[in-house]
């Protein structure tokens, strides 16, 4: 079992469009896929026609091992996909972890899981906490949306030196741009440097389209909305990296 995940410090960048998008190709290429939507703000969940789950104290019961995480997953619309739904509590996890002594909590959790996923995709929410750093320690791979700004740049160097100073693997962490703007000329030069100002950085990219922002009214994967479109392509280009680099 492969555990990937979509993070960045900063906001509003493209992750949880593409861990909904890659993880529903990865189901779709038929390898068993599981995503998590880290993020209390529910918007994975939102985006695959599902609703947050609000009931129980979920978060605490699964700190303080009452709960199994497995109990926690239901099944999509789509095969080979199941989901863990946000829940409210996702927001304390961060004091919990910290509370609890949850060293490694999430790798722990994840263990179990390993007979029945070939891959785990992560939604993670923004920031660089104590959940930030379970998440850097537990994932093979961290796929970081790049918009082609510079303030974007700087979030990504902060990145690396979170993931540096807490001796995290920084050579996990894989850039790739998000939400390309060609008609912008700072996008057109990020886009056509020789990614010196991101030197691991992938080489598919996903362009800013309208596609992409219909996900949230049509909650479905770009490719059910268009699969001919340019969002959809860039996506499909995306996993087949992903999928190379994770060797799911
Ligand atoms: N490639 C894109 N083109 C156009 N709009 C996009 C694209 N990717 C994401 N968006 C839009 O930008 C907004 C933020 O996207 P998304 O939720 O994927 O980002 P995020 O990094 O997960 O945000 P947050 O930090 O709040 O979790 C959404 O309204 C989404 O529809
Ligand atoms: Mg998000």
């Amino acid at each position: 079992m492969r555990v990937i995940a979509f993070h960045n410090l900063k906001g509003g960048v493209g992750k949880t469009a593409a861990a909904v998008n890659i993880a529903y190709l990865a189901g779709q290429s038929g390898v068993p896929t599981l995503l998590w939507d880290l993020d209390a703000q529910g918007a994975a969940s939102w985006y695959l026609g599902k609703e947050p789950d609000t009931v129980g104290e979920k978060a605490s019961r699964l700190i303080k091992g009452k709960t199994p995480v497995g109990r926690m997953i239901t099944t999509s619309d789509y095969s080979n996909l199941d989901l863990i739904l946000a829940h409210p509590s996702f927001r304390n996890l961060d004091v919990r972890l910290d509370q609890d002594g949850g060293k490694h909590a999430l790798r722990k959790w994840l263990a179990p899981l390993s007979e029945s996923y070939g891959l785990v995709v992560l939604d993670c929410p923004p920031s660089l906490s104590r959940l930030a750093e379970q998440i850097l320690e537990t994932a093979d791979h961290v796929f970081v949306p790049t918009i082609p700004t510079w303030l974007s740049l700087n979030s990504w160097e902060q990145l690396l030196e979170f993931a540096k100073d807490k001796k995290l693997g920084p050579e996990k962490l894989h850039p790739f741009l998000s939400m390309v703007d060609r008609r912008k000329r700072i996008h057109q030069q990020i886009l056509g440097a020789d990614s010196g100002q991101l030197p691991s950085r992938l080489r598919g990219f996903i362009p800013y389209a309208s596609d992409v922002e219909k996900m949230g009214e049509a909650r479905c994967p770009v490719e059910l909305i268009r699969s001919n479109s340019p969002a959809a392509h860039a996506y499909r280009l995306l996993w087949k990296e992903i999928r190379k680099i994770a060797r799911t």
